[in-house]
Protein backbone atom coordinates (compact mmCIF):
# COMPACT_ATOMS: atom_id res chain seq x y z
CA UNK A 1 0.00 0.00 0.00
CA UNK A 2 1.20 3.21 -0.69
CA UNK A 3 1.76 5.62 1.84
CA UNK A 4 -1.21 7.98 0.47
CA UNK A 5 -3.67 5.03 0.27
CA UNK A 6 -2.99 4.15 3.73
CA UNK A 7 -3.99 7.99 4.71
CA UNK A 8 -7.05 8.17 2.81
CA UNK A 9 -7.72 4.26 4.21
CA UNK A 10 -7.18 6.33 7.75
CA UNK A 11 -9.22 9.43 7.12
CA UNK A 12 -11.96 6.59 5.98
CA UNK A 13 -11.52 4.78 9.51
CA UNK A 14 -11.41 8.32 11.66
CA UNK A 15 -14.62 9.53 9.82
CA UNK A 16 -15.99 6.03 10.91
CA UNK A 17 -15.19 5.87 14.64
CA UNK A 18 -16.09 9.66 14.85
CA UNK A 19 -19.52 8.52 13.67
CA UNK A 20 -19.76 5.87 16.00
CA UNK A 21 -18.75 7.85 18.85
CA UNK A 22 -21.89 10.27 17.57
CA UNK A 23 -24.27 7.78 17.94
CA UNK A 24 -22.73 6.75 21.70
CA UNK A 25 -23.89 10.14 23.01
CA UNK A 26 -20.81 12.20 21.65
CA UNK A 27 -22.81 14.38 20.42
CA UNK A 28 -21.35 17.89 19.00
CA UNK A 29 -18.12 17.03 20.06
CA UNK A 30 -14.57 17.97 18.32
CA UNK A 31 -14.61 15.19 16.26
CA UNK A 32 -17.95 16.68 14.44
CA UNK A 33 -15.42 19.14 13.12
CA UNK A 34 -12.84 16.14 12.79
CA UNK A 35 -15.91 14.78 11.02
CA UNK A 36 -16.37 17.93 8.96
CA UNK A 37 -12.48 18.75 8.11
CA UNK A 38 -12.30 15.37 6.15
CA UNK A 39 -13.89 15.45 2.51
CA UNK A 40 -16.44 12.98 1.06
CA UNK A 41 -18.32 12.88 -2.09
CA UNK A 42 -21.63 13.34 -2.75
CA UNK A 43 -23.75 11.89 -5.38
CA UNK A 44 -26.51 14.20 -7.06
CA UNK A 45 -28.94 14.24 -9.24
CA UNK A 46 -32.75 13.88 -10.35
CA UNK A 47 -34.93 10.92 -9.94
CA UNK A 48 -33.22 8.02 -12.04
CA UNK A 49 -30.47 10.36 -13.37
CA UNK A 50 -28.55 6.59 -12.41
CA UNK A 51 -27.03 7.91 -9.39
CA UNK A 52 -27.46 4.59 -7.43
CA UNK A 53 -26.15 2.56 -10.72
CA UNK A 54 -23.43 4.94 -10.74
CA UNK A 55 -22.54 3.95 -7.34
CA UNK A 56 -22.76 0.20 -7.59
CA UNK A 57 -20.33 0.52 -10.97
CA UNK A 58 -17.83 2.15 -8.43
CA UNK A 59 -17.88 -0.61 -6.14
CA UNK A 60 -18.47 -2.90 -8.76
CA UNK A 61 -21.19 -4.91 -6.50
CA UNK A 62 -24.92 -4.82 -6.72
CA UNK A 63 -26.52 -3.89 -3.47
CA UNK A 64 -28.66 -1.06 -3.66
CA UNK A 65 -32.01 -0.57 -3.80
CA UNK A 66 -33.69 0.32 -6.95
CA UNK A 67 -36.78 0.71 -8.74
CA UNK A 68 -38.83 3.98 -10.43
CA UNK A 69 -39.81 6.63 -8.06
CA UNK A 70 -38.21 8.08 -5.21
CA UNK A 71 -36.22 4.73 -3.91
CA UNK A 72 -33.55 6.47 -2.42
CA UNK A 73 -35.02 8.19 1.25
CA UNK A 74 -32.41 8.13 3.73
CA UNK A 75 -28.97 9.24 3.08
CA UNK A 76 -26.78 6.24 2.68
CA UNK A 77 -23.11 7.39 3.97
CA UNK A 78 -20.84 4.34 2.39
CA UNK A 79 -17.16 4.04 3.34
CA UNK A 80 -15.68 1.77 1.00
CA UNK A 81 -12.16 0.35 2.69
CA UNK A 82 -9.22 -1.37 0.71
CA UNK A 83 -8.40 -4.88 1.83
CA UNK A 84 -5.22 -7.38 0.74
CA UNK A 85 -6.03 -8.76 -2.02
CA UNK A 86 -7.91 -12.23 -1.82
CA UNK A 87 -9.38 -11.18 1.44
CA UNK A 88 -13.02 -11.60 1.76
CA UNK A 89 -15.33 -8.91 0.44
CA UNK A 90 -17.86 -7.79 3.19
CA UNK A 91 -20.58 -4.87 4.89
CA UNK A 92 -21.20 -3.88 8.17
CA UNK A 93 -23.76 -1.63 9.29
CA UNK A 94 -23.32 1.10 11.98
CA UNK A 95 -26.36 0.10 13.47
CA UNK A 96 -25.48 -3.86 13.15
CA UNK A 97 -22.04 -3.59 14.76
CA UNK A 98 -21.57 -7.03 15.29
CA UNK A 99 -23.04 -8.57 12.03
CA UNK A 100 -21.11 -9.24 8.80
CA UNK A 101 -22.72 -9.39 5.43
CA UNK A 102 -21.07 -11.16 2.85
CA UNK A 103 -24.38 -11.65 0.49
CA UNK A 104 -24.93 -8.44 -0.90
CA UNK A 105 -28.71 -9.18 -1.59
CA UNK A 106 -29.19 -9.41 1.99
CA UNK A 107 -27.47 -5.76 2.35
CA UNK A 108 -29.79 -4.32 -0.32
CA UNK A 109 -32.60 -5.61 1.84
CA UNK A 110 -31.49 -4.19 5.11
CA UNK A 111 -31.24 -0.73 3.10
CA UNK A 112 -34.73 -1.03 2.47
CA UNK A 113 -35.97 -2.49 6.08
CA UNK A 114 -33.78 0.53 8.23
CA UNK A 115 -35.40 2.49 5.64
CA UNK A 116 -38.84 2.37 6.37
CA UNK A 117 -37.85 1.87 10.09
CA UNK A 118 -37.34 5.49 10.20
CA UNK A 119 -39.96 6.55 7.67
CA UNK A 120 -42.18 3.63 7.59
CA UNK A 121 -43.76 2.08 4.17
CA UNK A 122 -44.29 5.22 2.65
CA UNK A 123 -42.97 7.32 0.01
CA UNK A 124 -41.93 9.93 3.48
CA UNK A 125 -38.05 10.84 3.55
CA UNK A 126 -35.61 11.46 6.20
CA UNK A 127 -32.46 13.37 7.12
CA UNK A 128 -31.21 10.36 9.29
CA UNK A 129 -28.40 8.84 7.26
CA UNK A 130 -27.86 4.84 7.21
CA UNK A 131 -23.89 4.04 7.98
CA UNK A 132 -22.66 1.41 5.54
CA UNK A 133 -19.24 0.24 5.66
CA UNK A 134 -17.43 -2.41 2.58
CA UNK A 135 -14.60 -3.77 2.73
CA UNK A 136 -12.82 -5.44 -0.04
CA UNK A 137 -9.73 -5.46 -2.24
CA UNK A 138 -11.55 -4.70 -5.28
CA UNK A 139 -12.50 -1.10 -4.39
CA UNK A 140 -10.50 2.29 -3.65
CA UNK A 141 -10.83 4.18 -0.41
CA UNK A 142 -14.02 6.50 -0.70
CA UNK A 143 -16.61 7.70 1.43
CA UNK A 144 -19.57 7.94 -0.79
CA UNK A 145 -22.51 9.65 -0.28
CA UNK A 146 -25.95 8.53 -1.95
CA UNK A 147 -28.75 10.76 -1.72
CA UNK A 148 -32.36 11.04 -2.64
CA UNK A 149 -32.93 12.16 -5.79
CA UNK A 150 -34.29 15.88 -7.09
CA UNK A 151 -37.55 16.03 -8.32
CA UNK A 152 -40.14 18.71 -9.32
CA UNK A 153 -43.44 17.18 -8.44
CA UNK A 154 -44.91 15.81 -4.95
CA UNK A 155 -46.11 12.27 -5.89
CA UNK A 156 -49.63 10.86 -4.65
CA UNK A 157 -48.53 9.65 -0.70
CA UNK A 158 -46.04 12.59 -0.26
CA UNK A 159 -46.82 16.06 0.95
CA UNK A 160 -46.21 19.16 -1.21
CA UNK A 161 -43.16 20.02 0.34
CA UNK A 162 -41.64 17.20 -0.26
CA UNK A 163 -39.63 19.02 -3.39
CA UNK A 164 -38.10 21.48 -1.22
CA UNK A 165 -37.72 19.27 1.74
CA UNK A 166 -35.20 16.94 -0.94
CA UNK A 167 -33.10 19.89 -2.26
CA UNK A 168 -33.30 21.74 1.62
CA UNK A 169 -31.38 17.99 2.78
CA UNK A 170 -29.03 17.69 -0.48
CA UNK A 171 -28.01 21.30 -0.59
CA UNK A 172 -27.02 20.61 3.21
CA UNK A 173 -24.77 17.84 2.32
CA UNK A 174 -23.12 20.03 -0.70
CA UNK A 175 -23.16 23.14 0.46
CA UNK A 176 -20.04 22.23 3.07
CA UNK A 177 -16.76 23.41 1.40
CA UNK A 178 -14.90 19.89 1.93
CA UNK A 179 -17.87 18.30 -0.18
CA UNK A 180 -16.84 16.84 -3.57
CA UNK A 181 -19.85 16.71 -6.09
CA UNK A 182 -20.82 14.45 -8.00
CA UNK A 183 -23.36 15.77 -10.44
CA UNK A 184 -25.27 13.28 -12.00
CA UNK A 185 -26.60 14.36 -15.72
CA UNK A 186 -28.73 11.50 -17.99
CA UNK A 187 -27.02 12.18 -21.32
CA UNK A 188 -30.50 11.77 -22.80
CA UNK A 189 -32.13 14.89 -21.53
CA UNK A 190 -31.31 18.01 -22.29
CA UNK A 191 -28.52 18.98 -20.20
CA UNK A 192 -30.21 23.07 -19.54
CA UNK A 193 -32.65 21.31 -17.33
CA UNK A 194 -30.19 19.24 -15.30
CA UNK A 195 -31.06 19.80 -11.60
CA UNK A 196 -27.73 18.33 -10.10
CA UNK A 197 -25.84 21.02 -12.70
CA UNK A 198 -28.38 23.43 -11.60
CA UNK A 199 -27.70 22.79 -7.52
CA UNK A 200 -23.75 22.12 -8.56
CA UNK A 201 -23.65 25.66 -9.82
CA UNK A 202 -25.41 27.44 -7.01
CA UNK A 203 -23.16 25.53 -3.57
CA UNK A 204 -19.77 25.78 -6.10
CA UNK A 205 -19.88 28.52 -8.50
CA UNK A 206 -16.36 28.00 -9.58
CA UNK A 207 -16.56 24.59 -9.89
CA UNK A 208 -13.70 23.47 -7.99
CA UNK A 209 -15.24 20.98 -6.19
CA UNK A 210 -17.83 19.41 -8.98
CA UNK A 211 -17.30 16.44 -10.89
CA UNK A 212 -19.81 16.15 -13.99
CA UNK A 213 -20.82 13.00 -14.54
CA UNK A 214 -23.49 11.72 -17.91
CA UNK A 215 -24.81 8.49 -17.53
CA UNK A 216 -27.11 7.07 -20.46
CA UNK A 217 -24.69 7.73 -22.44
CA UNK A 218 -25.65 4.54 -24.65
CA UNK A 219 -29.63 5.89 -24.85
CA UNK A 220 -28.27 8.90 -26.74
CA UNK A 221 -26.59 6.83 -29.54
CA UNK A 222 -29.77 5.31 -30.98
CA UNK A 223 -30.77 9.23 -31.91
CA UNK A 224 -34.60 8.24 -32.03
CA UNK A 225 -35.07 10.61 -29.26
CA UNK A 226 -35.99 14.27 -29.39
CA UNK A 227 -34.60 15.03 -26.37
CA UNK A 228 -30.91 13.86 -27.75
CA UNK A 229 -31.35 16.51 -30.61
CA UNK A 230 -31.70 19.18 -28.11
CA UNK A 231 -28.58 17.80 -26.01
CA UNK A 232 -26.10 17.68 -29.58
CA UNK A 233 -27.54 21.22 -29.89
CA UNK A 234 -26.16 22.57 -26.54
CA UNK A 235 -22.97 20.56 -27.56
CA UNK A 236 -22.27 22.69 -30.71
CA UNK A 237 -23.10 25.34 -28.51
CA UNK A 238 -20.82 24.50 -25.94
CA UNK A 239 -18.03 23.50 -28.86
CA UNK A 240 -18.98 26.91 -30.44
CA UNK A 241 -18.27 28.87 -27.21
CA UNK A 242 -15.27 27.52 -25.36
CA UNK A 243 -11.44 27.16 -26.86
CA UNK A 244 -11.75 24.19 -24.21
CA UNK A 245 -14.17 22.39 -25.51
CA UNK A 246 -13.17 19.52 -27.84
CA UNK A 247 -15.64 18.40 -30.43
CA UNK A 248 -17.66 16.58 -27.70
CA UNK A 249 -19.51 17.00 -24.66
CA UNK A 250 -18.07 14.93 -22.16
CA UNK A 251 -14.51 16.78 -22.83
CA UNK A 252 -16.35 20.33 -23.04
CA UNK A 253 -15.41 21.86 -19.99
CA UNK A 254 -18.13 24.39 -20.26
CA UNK A 255 -21.49 24.29 -20.71
CA UNK A 256 -23.87 27.04 -21.14
CA UNK A 257 -26.96 27.02 -19.44
CA UNK A 258 -29.71 29.63 -19.54
CA UNK A 259 -27.38 31.86 -21.22
CA UNK A 260 -24.79 31.96 -18.68
CA UNK A 261 -21.98 29.60 -18.62
CA UNK A 262 -20.86 26.95 -15.85
CA UNK A 263 -17.06 25.89 -16.38
CA UNK A 264 -16.00 22.99 -14.29
CA UNK A 265 -12.29 22.21 -13.63
CA UNK A 266 -12.94 18.84 -13.76
CA UNK A 267 -13.43 16.83 -17.48
CA UNK A 268 -17.32 15.94 -17.60
CA UNK A 269 -16.91 11.57 -17.36
CA UNK A 270 -19.41 9.99 -20.07
CA UNK A 271 -20.54 6.27 -18.44
CA UNK A 272 -22.51 3.58 -19.75
CA UNK A 273 -24.36 1.66 -16.75
CA UNK A 274 -26.88 -1.12 -16.98
CA UNK A 275 -30.24 -0.61 -18.62
CA UNK A 276 -33.39 -1.39 -16.38
CA UNK A 277 -33.55 -4.71 -18.94
CA UNK A 278 -30.14 -5.79 -18.36
CA UNK A 279 -30.84 -5.48 -14.31
CA UNK A 280 -33.91 -7.49 -14.52
CA UNK A 281 -32.05 -10.01 -16.58
CA UNK A 282 -29.29 -10.18 -13.35
CA UNK A 283 -26.45 -9.14 -15.37
CA UNK A 284 -23.91 -8.93 -12.84
CA UNK A 285 -21.85 -5.85 -12.66
CA UNK A 286 -18.23 -7.49 -13.72
CA UNK A 287 -19.85 -8.42 -17.13
CA UNK A 288 -21.56 -4.46 -17.06
CA UNK A 289 -18.16 -3.32 -16.59
CA UNK A 290 -16.72 -5.39 -18.88
CA UNK A 291 -19.35 -4.22 -21.08
CA UNK A 292 -18.82 -0.25 -20.68
CA UNK A 293 -15.17 -0.84 -21.09
CA UNK A 294 -16.07 -3.00 -24.92
CA UNK A 295 -18.44 0.08 -25.62
CA UNK A 296 -16.26 2.97 -25.03
CA UNK A 297 -13.15 1.42 -26.83
CA UNK A 298 -15.63 0.13 -30.25
CA UNK A 299 -17.37 3.70 -29.99
CA UNK A 300 -16.91 5.76 -33.32
CA UNK A 301 -17.20 8.49 -31.32
CA UNK A 302 -14.95 7.80 -28.10
CA UNK A 303 -12.65 5.18 -28.59
CA UNK A 304 -10.44 8.07 -28.59
CA UNK A 305 -11.33 9.22 -25.27
CA UNK A 306 -11.54 5.17 -23.96
CA UNK A 307 -9.32 5.64 -21.02
CA UNK A 308 -10.72 8.62 -19.84
CA UNK A 309 -14.55 7.45 -19.71
CA UNK A 310 -16.20 4.79 -17.65
CA UNK A 311 -17.12 4.11 -14.08
CA UNK A 312 -13.85 1.99 -13.24
CA UNK A 313 -12.21 5.32 -14.41
CA UNK A 314 -14.17 7.62 -12.43
CA UNK A 315 -13.77 5.69 -9.23
CA UNK A 316 -9.88 6.50 -9.98
CA UNK A 317 -9.95 9.93 -10.30
CA UNK A 318 -12.04 10.16 -7.49
CA UNK A 319 -9.67 8.87 -4.83
CA UNK A 320 -6.86 10.82 -6.73
CA UNK A 321 -8.94 14.31 -6.44
CA UNK A 322 -9.64 12.94 -2.48
CA UNK A 323 -5.74 12.63 -2.42
CA UNK A 324 -5.00 15.79 -3.36
CA UNK A 325 -7.68 17.31 -1.11
CA UNK A 326 -6.07 15.39 1.98
CA UNK A 327 -2.68 16.52 1.08
CA UNK A 328 -3.76 19.93 1.03
CA UNK A 329 -5.48 19.92 4.62
CA UNK A 330 -3.11 17.65 6.27
CA UNK A 331 -1.93 20.98 8.25
CA UNK A 332 -4.76 21.26 9.36
CA UNK A 333 -6.07 17.73 9.52
CA UNK A 334 -2.83 17.36 11.79
CA UNK A 335 -3.27 19.96 14.19
CA UNK A 336 -7.43 18.67 14.78
CA UNK A 337 -6.12 15.36 15.16
CA UNK A 338 -3.23 16.30 17.51
CA UNK A 339 -5.88 18.47 19.38
CA UNK A 340 -8.07 15.07 19.79
CA UNK A 341 -5.08 13.82 20.90
CA UNK A 342 -4.52 15.62 23.76
CA UNK A 343 -8.05 15.89 24.72
CA UNK A 344 -8.81 12.30 24.18
CA UNK A 345 -5.91 11.46 26.38
CA UNK A 346 -7.20 13.30 29.31
CA UNK A 347 -10.68 12.23 28.54
CA UNK A 348 -9.16 8.49 28.72
CA UNK A 349 -7.19 9.35 32.18
CA UNK A 350 -10.52 10.26 33.49
CA UNK A 351 -12.05 7.19 32.46
CA UNK A 352 -9.50 5.46 33.64
CA UNK A 353 -7.73 2.59 31.58
CA UNK A 354 -9.05 -0.27 30.43
CA UNK A 355 -12.10 0.84 29.67
CA UNK A 356 -14.73 -1.39 28.21
CA UNK A 357 -17.78 0.86 27.68
CA UNK A 358 -18.29 1.28 23.84
CA UNK A 359 -17.81 4.70 24.62
CA UNK A 360 -14.47 4.34 26.10
CA UNK A 361 -13.70 1.92 23.57
CA UNK A 362 -14.15 4.55 20.58
CA UNK A 363 -12.13 7.25 22.45
CA UNK A 364 -9.29 4.65 22.48
CA UNK A 365 -9.74 3.37 18.80
CA UNK A 366 -9.94 7.16 17.70
CA UNK A 367 -7.02 7.85 19.30
CA UNK A 368 -5.04 5.14 17.84
CA UNK A 369 -6.37 6.17 14.46
CA UNK A 370 -4.91 9.75 15.18
CA UNK A 371 -1.94 8.32 16.32
CA UNK A 372 -1.39 6.09 13.35
CA UNK A 373 -2.27 9.11 10.90
CA UNK A 374 0.44 11.61 12.59
CA UNK A 375 2.63 8.90 12.19
CA UNK A 376 2.28 7.91 8.31
CA UNK A 377 2.16 11.64 7.97
CA UNK A 378 5.43 12.07 9.25
CA UNK A 379 6.47 9.44 6.81
CA UNK A 380 4.95 10.78 3.88
CA UNK A 381 7.19 14.01 4.79
CA UNK A 382 10.15 12.52 5.53
CA UNK A 383 9.53 10.54 2.26
CA UNK A 384 10.59 13.69 1.07
CA UNK A 385 7.71 15.25 -1.23
CA UNK A 386 6.42 17.44 1.05
CA UNK A 387 3.26 19.45 -1.27
CA UNK A 388 5.01 18.24 -4.30
CA UNK A 389 3.03 15.91 -6.72
CA UNK A 390 4.00 12.16 -7.07
P1 LIG B 1 -31.35 6.87 -9.49
O1 LIG B 1 -32.82 7.00 -9.24
O2 LIG B 1 -30.74 8.18 -9.88
O3 LIG B 1 -30.61 6.22 -8.37
O4 LIG B 1 -31.20 5.97 -10.82
P2 LIG B 1 -30.94 4.40 -10.98
O5 LIG B 1 -29.49 4.10 -10.86
O6 LIG B 1 -31.88 3.64 -10.09
O7 LIG B 1 -31.32 4.21 -12.52
C1 LIG B 1 -32.64 4.48 -12.99
C2 LIG B 1 -32.92 3.65 -14.24
O8 LIG B 1 -32.07 4.05 -15.32
C3 LIG B 1 -32.66 2.16 -14.06
O9 LIG B 1 -33.65 1.46 -14.76
C4 LIG B 1 -31.30 1.93 -14.74
O10 LIG B 1 -31.19 0.63 -15.29
C5 LIG B 1 -31.32 2.95 -15.84
N1 LIG B 1 -29.97 3.44 -16.18
C6 LIG B 1 -29.12 4.11 -15.36
N2 LIG B 1 -27.97 4.41 -16.01
C7 LIG B 1 -28.10 3.91 -17.26
C8 LIG B 1 -27.22 3.89 -18.42
O11 LIG B 1 -26.09 4.41 -18.42
N3 LIG B 1 -27.71 3.27 -19.53
C9 LIG B 1 -28.96 2.70 -19.59
N4 LIG B 1 -29.34 2.12 -20.73
N5 LIG B 1 -29.79 2.71 -18.52
C10 LIG B 1 -29.37 3.29 -17.37
NA1 LIG C 1 -34.80 5.63 -8.78
MG1 LIG D 1 -31.27 5.80 -6.29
Amino acid sequence: MTTMESLIGLVNRIQRACTVLGDHGGGESAFSSLWEALPSVAVVGGQSSGKSSVLESIVGRDFLPRGSGIVTRRPLVLQLHKTEEGSEEYAEFLHLPKRRFTDFALVRKEIQDETDRVTGKTKQISPIPIHLSIYSPNVVNLTLIDLPGLTKVAVEGQPESIVKDIEDMVRSYVEKPNCIILAISPANQDIATSDAIKLAREVDPSGDRTFGVLTKLDLMDKGTNALDYNFSAKLVTAVHVTPFALPLVITAREFVLEGRAYRLQHPWVGIVNRSQAEINRNVDMMAARRKEREYFATSADYSHLASRMGSEYLAKLLSKHLESVIRARIPSITSLINKNIDELEAELDRLGRPVGADAGAQLYTILELCRAFDKVFKEHLDGGRPGGDR
